[in-house]
């Protein structure tokens, strides 16, 4: 039986360097508001942040079941592959990325990674790609077509919640509301069901029109209400992967008070959010917030 720990362990999986930091920023001390900053990017040098929490027991899944072959998608840019490339490379496992739209000439910095460690690349169209979509479970199509193990688009399982809510195990000081950025949901899925008492999960959605994001959080958490968590979608910037100068100087303001990396794409629109909110009162004085860095710094290379 494979132990979880040990392959942690091989992988060099550090919950201790994900720390717990204070931010700085004039916006908070007038607004009476304490914010702290769960450093998960430092949860590892590639496999970062919210990545691992949702690959964690799919990976044990699939080993317990002898597969050796471990099969997904997602953009060009994608980190849920990149990390599920290395985890692949170390662990002596085949991986095949499923990739979003047509081959680029050149490859950018993920694919040059994705390849470098074995991961089998294919190529398909955006139509074929949203049908991709639907298979949800780790038996389903592709798993058959490819004769693998079958992971959804960014690590989308019921599988992902208990490694995204051991999150909560390393939080050892008091809060009142966690922030993360929401990409599938599932992330913010993992931390609703494992979160005590009366405290609550903000998401900000990456994307545009989201719609189906409450709808898939429900599923994942098989509830109809929302009792402990929302999602906020007014600070997509236009939609996935989309910035504006706006996003990129707050992100530079931030980084001169916090010497923490950010990237535009989830974690620099999810502290855009936080702090609006902040600055429309939206918050009571001395409210606790802990934002969760979900990591996914290796996007910002070309
Ligand atoms: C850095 C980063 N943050 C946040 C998310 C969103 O996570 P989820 O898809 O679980 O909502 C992703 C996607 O996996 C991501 O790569």
């Amino acid at each position: 039986m494979p132990d979880i720990k040990e392959i942690e362990s091989e992988l060099g999986i550090d919950t201790k360097a994900a720390i717990i930091e204070p931010v700085q920023h004039p916006d908070l001390a007038e607004h009476k508001i304490h914010l702290h900053i769960k450093r998960d990017d430092l949860l590892h040098p590639i496999i970062s942040g919210n990545k691992w929490r949702k690959l964690k027991y799919s990976l044990l899944h699939a080993l317990n079941k002898e597969h050796q072959h471990l099969i997904s998608m997602g953009g060009a840019y994608s980190n849920h592959l990149h990390a599920l490339a290395y985890v692949g490379h170390k662990l002596k496992l085949k991986t095949t990325g499923l990739i979003r739209g047509e081959q680029p000439k050149k490859d950018n910095q993920t694919l040059s990674d994705l390849r470098q460690w074995g991961m089998e690349l294919e190529f398909v169209s955006r139509g074929a790609f949203r049908e991709l979509r639907k298979y949800r479970n780790y038996d389903s199509e592709p798993a058959k077509k490819y004769d693998g193990f079958w992971i959804p688009e960014g690590g989308a399982s019921h599988e992902a919640l208990p490694g995204v809510g051991e999150i909560l195990k390393e939080i050892d000081m008091d809060f009142d509301t966690l922030t993360l950025a929401c990409g599938t949901g599932t992330t913010l899925a993992g931390i609703a069901k494992a979160l005590p008492g009366t405290k609550k999960v903000l998401g900000f959605s990456a994307l545009k029109g989201g719609g189906f994001l409450e709808k898939d959080i429900k599923k994942l958490l098989h509830t109809k209400g929302m009792p402990n968590w929302s999602v906020n979608f007014d600070y997509h910037f236009g939609g996935f992967a989309k910035s504006t100068d706006e996003l990129i100087s707050f992100m530079n303001e931030f980084q001169s008070h916090n010497n923490i990396p950010l990237e535009p794409l989830y974690n620099g629109k999810m502290l855009f959010g936080l702090f609006d909110l902040i600055k429309n009162n939206r918050f009571k004085k001395g409210h606790n917030i802990i934002a969760i860095h979900t990591g996914g710094l290796q996007g910002n290379r070309e």
